[in-house]
Formats: C-alpha cells, structure tokens, sequence
C-alpha cells in the first residue's frame, strides 16, 4: 500500500509535472542554513539529507532535532532524510528521532540479503508514515562504493522488480553509471537501462552522485524516470574552499560568521543553480 507521506506527495507532484526534488547533502549548521535559504528563495521543495556519517558523528538527535525545526518552520515543503544508511537499526533509529524519510542501503549484499534489510525497515516504516528508499545496481566512485569491474555495478530490471515487490518499499535509487564524488571525464549513464526499469515499476526512481553531472543527462535523466536528485559534494566542497579562501585572505583570529557567511552564499548559488537544473524552482507554491 502506498504512504501518503509529505516526500510522496512530493516526488508524485515531480512525476506529474516533469521535474526532480534536489536533495542536498548538508554536513554542519552552515551548509544546512545555505541549502534552507536558496529553496526558500526559488521557491523549490527540497530534501535535506543527512549522510550516514553525519547522522553519527554529528548526532542522530541533532541532525533530527535541527530537520525538525527547519521543517516546521519552512514555507516550501522540506523533508529530512537520512542518507545510504547500510544499517537496519540507524534506520530506526532515525524513524524514532522522527526523521519523516530514510535510505536502506544493501545493495553491497546479495538480492536476497538486500531485501531482507529493505523488508525490515519498510515494516518498521509503516506505522509512522516514513519513506523508504533502497538502492539497486552500485554508484560508483572515489572508493565509497567505488571499485567495479565492466558493468557490474549496473541495476538489473528483473532485481529491481523483485525487489520492490516483496518490499514494498517508496523509491529506489539506480545504479546506472553515476558516480559519488566528482566524476572523471563525462560520466557515462546507462538511460536505456534507467528507462527499462521505470518501465516496470511505478515508484520514484532516485539520482545518486549529482555533483559534476551535466545538465543535459539531468534533463534526460528525469525524462527517463527519475524523481529525486541527491547532490553532495559540491556542497561541501563549495563551503570548504571558500572558507579556505576567506581564511587566507583575512588571516587568523576571525568571527566564525564574517567567514561562514559568504562562504554560505556561495553554497547558496550552487544551490540555487542545481534547483535550476532540476526545474524545481517555483514548484512550491
Ligand atoms: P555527490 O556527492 O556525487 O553529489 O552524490 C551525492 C549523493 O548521491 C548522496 O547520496
């Protein structure tokens, strides 16, 4: 039975209307602030995604504590997910804290163990109305899920079918030539293979590795099925440099915000460019 949640409201309004929700992948109180203030000014719904990591180091409470306040108080419709969660029980425990989405990752195990994982967080999911999204097929890259040999990291339609049906999970993320990190040379992305999955499943499929992809495979990539775009290291690269940039310039000693605020403001232009690219902007209101 499909949920009736805000993110499924959401990517069912970007199926309709051609588009993807942006999720941006926000890693301190500086970069979360940026991504708030570029979607509320486009007018874009938008994911703030916690990556595992940040989920730990930072806290789940924290993380769930500052997504809730930013919910709450935003004028766009804004959920808070957490990000390639490769543990069933930080999946609960975000769903606990009250985070309204979360990612189930197995796709390093085999079919048959990636469902089980899938299954048990889509059961725990239930009574509380949260998203689910699972991954099929590998994204590539720098090591984190890097290391495929020829076309194994590719989705297979008949796994994603199986998959989804004996879970029942809410969106699934495709592995089909997308890469964490930023990609060297043009990636190569498999839309034949995007197409024949969004053949055979009526979910929302998801864009993992946005960063460094160009604008006409995100076109053509959200025409072949894909209704959410996750974005991250352009993020924090963005913060970092320019951070860096600031600190070189005015030396030592500084007030944390004369340096974070245009290092914000930078984040919040590739923000808003990456909204521009997914066509969400003023698809708020
Ligand atoms: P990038 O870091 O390559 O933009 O990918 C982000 C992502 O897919 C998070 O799940």
């Amino acid at each position: 039975m499909a949920k009736d949640s805000t993110l499924q409201k959401m990517l069912a309004d970007a199926n309709t209307r051609g588009y993807a929700v942006p999720a941006f992948n926000f890693s301190c109180i500086w970069d979360f602030q940026a991504i708030i203030e570029a979607a509320e000014e486009e007018r874009s719904p938008v994911i703030l995604a916690s990556h595992h990591s940040v989920f730990d180091r930072l806290s789940g409470e924290i993380c769930a504590a500052i997504g809730t306040a930013a919910m709450e108080k935003a004028t766009i419709p804004m959920v808070l997910h957490l990000d390639h969660s490769s543990e069933v029980d930080r999946c609960k425990k975000a769903i606990d804290l009250g985070y309204p989405s979360v990612m189930i990752d197995a796709s390093s195990l085999s079919l048959e163990e990636n469902i089980a994982q899938v299954k048990e967080v889509v059961d725990y999911s239930r009574e509380k109305n949260v998203t689910v999204e699972a991954e099929i097929g590998r994204i590539k890259g720098n090591g984190y899920e890097g290391g495929h040999d020829g076309d194994d990291f590719l989705a297979q339609v008949v796994d994603a079918k199986e998959l989804v049906s004996r879970t029942g999970v809410d969106s699934l993320a495709v592995g089909i030539g997308t890469a964490h990190g930023f990609y060297v040379g043009k990636p190569e992305i498999n839309f034949t293979r995007l197409r024949e999955i969004n053949e055979v499943l009526d979910i929302p499929l998801v864009l993992h590795g946005g960063s460094g992809i160009p604008e006409e495979d995100i076109s053509e990539a959200i025409k072949g099925g894909i209704n959410k775009i996750n974005v991250g290291t352009i993020i924090h690269c963005t913060l970092m440099n320019r951070i860096r940039k600031e600190l070189m310039e005015k030396g030592e000693n500084q007030y944390t915000l004369d340096i974070t605020r245009p290092a914000m403001d930078e984040v919040k232009e590739v923000v808003r460019g990456w909204i521009r690219t997914c066509m969400s902007d003023g698809k708020a209101d």
